[in-house]
């Protein structure tokens, strides 16, 4: 009651003319307080994870792929969005996220509308790319976007909802009014916010009508994440009922313990996240023998079947609560959700293992130093490896804390080194790199 009243408050502070959108936001927010208050207990029961049956996975390997003449078609009935509510703080920039400069003088945003450009082009479609953004990216994303005017892709963009920080020992929203976006009272609720802002947007309506039948989703910084005309024509040529979603996963390596993997559970296919694991269980998830594969955040979802969970209310996704401290000493917490972990809510969804190369994320400036290097270059857009790469897999690489803002990072290398020949890297200390380096692993 009190969260209530704190809320209603809250949505005064507003301009009349949005007071109304502001409310509705908040029926989702008290939605998940709400079940944030009533769930005590772990999510999940480890006795009834089974593993999965056998054709709960594809093997990418095995789709047949569209005729050559069924292209243009199958991408008329395409949307493509890009999760572009994160910030470059990680890597120590400011902005968003999506235009921190990934190659050749282009940005994580430069590279995706290259892309569908590409697509529109080439067989006279008009694929559109939605940007999924937050509070804290639209203003900046917004600017950018103006820049796209001449080329060849629709830009839509919508914002995904803003909910207030909850106090961790009053449990009353942090956020005094509607206007203070600097008092960290304030959080995008996690990229699960997709389907309900989505459709609140207008924007899933709109892409309905115009006939539109699936939307390809991914995180904006997976440089694997290109259109694949062999899953869309696996959705939409479909003799049977086609599944509704469809997770790419990717066979796991000792480097990927943090990823979700899918489960059977209940009879359906659930995403297991590492911070749903029992304590006692978690040597257990992050073994690759048991649980082989994890969740590249490439999902697929029909359009229809988004429309139908929110309208039926049957959209279901487990909560994630992240604890924070604010800059002046605050203890929060902010409710989240994993837009993966709607798998359960939608009907026939199954994984498709697909090759490592569409899960290439730049979370570090690590992942920049490769991406960045003769071992990729740039195509259309998308990156392509080095065909003189002897062996098809990606360096293992960690530079040091000295490295982690990629100003620093710039500085400290005069060119970028080649690595064609490297199989791992560690840096630590206050090193800096010469121009034209080679950088190789011995015996390999
Ligand atoms: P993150 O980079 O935050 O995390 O988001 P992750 O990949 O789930 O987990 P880590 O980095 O391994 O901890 C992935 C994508 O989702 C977007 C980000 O912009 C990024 O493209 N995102 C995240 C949103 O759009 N909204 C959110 O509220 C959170």
């Amino acid at each position: 009651k009190a969260m209530n009243r704190e809320l209603e408050k809250l949505v005064l502070t507003a301009p009349s003319s949005v007071q109304e959108n502001v409310r509705k936001e908040f029926e989702d927010f008290k939605e998940l307080f709400d079940r944030y208050l009533r769930e005590t207990g772990p999510s999940i029961d480890w006795d009834k994870i089974k593993l999965l049956p056998d054709d709960a996975v594809k093997m990418y390997g095995e789709l047949p792929g569209p005729n050559e003449n069924d292209v243009k078609s199958l991408l008329d009935q395409l949307v493509v969005m890009k999760l572009n509510g994160g910030l470059g703080t990680g890597m120590g920039c400011q902005g968003p996220k999506s235009v921190i400069t990934v190659k050749n003088e282009l940005t994580f945003l430069d590279m995706n509308v290259q892309q569908i450009e590409y697509l529109n082009n080439k067989y006279g479609t008009d694929v559109p790319l939605v940007l999924m953004n937050s509070f804290n990216t639209d203003a900046d994303t917004q600017k950018v976007v103006n820049k796209y005017g001449n080329v060849n892709v629709s830009i839509f963009t919508f914002n995904q909802s803003r909910f207030p920080r909850i106090n961790r020992e009053s449990l009353l929203p942090m956020a005094i009014g509607f206007g203070d976006e600097n008092t960290e009272g304030w959080y995008p609720p996690g990229h699960g916010d997709i389907y309900k802002s989505f459709y609140n947007s207008g924007l899933l309506e709109i892409f309905i009508k115009a006939g539109k039948k699936y939307v390809f989703v991914s995180n904006i910084d997976n440089m694997g994440a290109t259109v694949d005309l062999n899953i869309l024509s696996f959705l939409l040529n479909n003799k049977v009922k086609a599944p509704e979603f469809v997770m790419e996963v990717t066979d796991k390596t000792r480097a990927d313990i943090k990823g979700g993997t899918l489960v059977e559970y209940e009879g359906k296919l659930r995403l297991l996240e590492i911070a749903q694991v029992p304590k006692e269980h978690v040597d257990e998830f992050k073994s690759i023998r048991k649980f082989k594969i994890f969740n590249t955040n490439n999902l697929w979802a029909s359009l229809d079947g988004i429309k139908r969970t929110i309208e039926e209310k049957t959209l279901h996704m487990e909560i994630i609560v992240n604890p924070k401290t604010l800059d002046n000493g605050i203890n929060v917490i902010q409710l989240e959700t994993a837009v993966g972990a709607a798998i359960k809510s939608f009907e026939g969804a199954v994984g498709i293992n697909v090759p490592r190369r569409r899960f290439l994320p730049v979370k570090t400036t690590s992942d920049l130093l490769v991406i960045m290097s003769n071992l990729y270059s740039i195509k259309t857009g998308s990156l392509e490896m080095n065909p003189k790469r002897s062996f098809p897999s990606v360096p293992l690489c960690k530079l040091g804390s000295q490295f982690t803002k990629v100003k620093e990072f710039l500085r400290r290398f005069a060119s970028i080194p080649d690595i064609l020949e490297l199989d791992h890297l560690t840096v630590s200390g206050d090193v800096t790199f010469g121009k034209n380096v080679s950088l190789k692993t011995s015996n390999y």
